[in-house]
């Protein structure tokens, strides 16, 4: 597959030749479910680094580093393409920016899909077509298991090492990618994610209306980090019943990693509630936080040796190695991270020392259920709240399923998400 006639040594052209590559594949839903484990995937690692901690999922470093003004570290493929499952892919150089910008469409089985823009730098502009391709499909599973009429698609914008975008470049970048969700014709519909923010989907509105999530002060649906943390509130309340007869938190014990928008926003919801609290974060500036809660600190990279019901994995991606699994000392595993899993079989090991854990990818769907739901007008912020809040009793589902079947909780969600794209599951809303 030839994607464009430049080297393959930067994702960004100082061409202004627009190179634009569409691929199609239009799959029947038989054809996506025939791979559908390989859409559960995981990010690029860094540049000649092993997958570690933190190499898996760059949304939380991305997001520091971008709010601090601070360089991306790039990322490169340390890891198979999934199989080409896609609907459609939009590649091109923007006419604009000059920079490569990607959206794949994977699945518009069960409606318009919908996943994030994400901004980040790769080493290569392939690393970066396969991270659309991966995000891409993981949200046709995380869209289905949430029980949304929403496909699969995820768009990147790849920046070069190096490469700092100005404020015009920026905008710029975005509404090329404005035009290239334009081209798709609402088959996919955007949203910020890791390294954009609600205003860059301003940006894009004004090329295509198929954004969600603008800003609040022109009446969009802002930042999705509540109704995230919503969600992952109701996971761990299901998970901790699952683990203790009871899902009142109230002198239970929570280590959450990472105190970001998600995690701040849970561990003040747990402190006021009676939670045992432990919680760390790699910015040394969140232990004002803690105190603040009454809650202990655990230096980054011990906290997993703290003994605790659930342990909620809330800053980077792949911080579960074969090694942490091995240590870690809790009942449950629970949190909003991307893939925290650093391998997929960290599914069967963690349940191999008895250790329960619920899928991130239906953990987490708090805030694509808001945003669909919300730019689909479908309920008061009441009622989209309770949707959000019913993924407790997803879980649950998902548990019961495992536990019926003999399979980890992760391969029972996979088969929800796959039964909804079979169409074996006819109601629209699962939660
Ligand atoms: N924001 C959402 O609505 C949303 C939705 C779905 C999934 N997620 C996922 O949830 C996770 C958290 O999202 P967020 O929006 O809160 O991100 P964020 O960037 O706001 O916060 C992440 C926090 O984790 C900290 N951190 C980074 N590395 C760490 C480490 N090794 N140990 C401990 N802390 C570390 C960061 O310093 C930061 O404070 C991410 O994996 C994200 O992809 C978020």
């Amino acid at each position: 597959m030839k994607l464009c006639g430049r080297e393959p040594d930067d994702c960004s052209s100082s061409s202004n030749r627009p190179i634009h590559v569409r691929i199609d594949n239009f799959r029947t839903a038989e054809q996506l479910l025939g791979t559908r484990r390989s859409p559960h995937l995981w990010e690029s690692a860094p540049a000649g680094g092993t997958i570690d901690a933190g190499c898996r999922n760059a949304a939380a470093p991305e997001r520091t580093a971008h709010k601090a003004g601070r360089k991306r570290k790039p990322m490169t493929t340390a890891l198979p393409l999934p199989d080409f499952t896609h609907e459609r892919v939009e590649v091109i150089t923007g006419r604009r920016s000059g920079l490569f910008i990607t959206v794949a469409l994977h699945s518009s089985v069960l409606g318009s899909a919908l996943g994030g823009a994400r901004l980040w730098t790769y080493a290569h502009w392939s690393d970066a077509l396969g991270d659309a391709l991966r995000l891409s499909a993981a949200m046709t599973l995380k869209n289905a298991a949430a029980g949304l009429d929403a496909g699969g698609g995820k768009a990147v914008i790849g920046l070069t090492p190096g490469t700092e975008l100005d404020a015009a470049r920026r905008r710029d970048a975005f509404l090329d990618l404005g035009d290239a969700v334009e081209a798709l014709g609402g088959l996919y519909r955007t949203a910020e994610d890791v390294g954009s923010t609600t205003h860059d989907m301003l940006v894009v509105s004004e090329r295509t209306a198929h954004v969600v999530g603008l800003p609040d002060a022109v009446g969009g649906s802002g930042e999705p980090a509540g109704p995230t943390s919503l969600g992952v509130y109701e996971a761990l309340r299901a998970t901790l019943e699952r683990v203790t007869g009871d899902p009142d938190v109230a002198g239970r014990r929570i280590t959450i990693s990472g105190l970001g928008q998600v995690g701040s926003r849970l561990a003040v919801r747990l402190s006021t509630e009676g939670a045992d609290l432990t919680v760390t974060d790699v910015n040394p500036a969140k232990r004002d936080l803690a105190a603040e809660l009454g809650a202990a600190w655990a230096p980054p990279g011990t906290e997993h040796l703290v003994p605790a019901d659930v342990f909620v994995p809330a800053g980077l991606g792949g911080l579960l190695t074969d090694e942490i699994i091995d240590r870690l000392d809790a009942r449950a595993v629970c949190g909003p991270a991307n893939n925290p899993l650093a391998d997929r079989d960290g599914a069967d090991r963690l349940a191999a020392r008895g250790i329960l854990y619920a899928p991130d990818f239906v953990v987490n769907a708090g805030g694509v259920i808001y945003l669909d739901l919300v730019a689909k007008q479908l309920g008061t912020r009441a009622e989209i709240d309770a949707r959000v809040a019913g993924i407790g009793n997803t879980v649950r589902r998902i548990f019961d399923d495992a536990a019926a079947r003999g399979v980890t909780p992760l391969e029972a969600a996979e088969e929800l998400a796959a039964a909804r794209l079979r169409g074996d599951i006819r109601e629209p809303a699962l939660i």
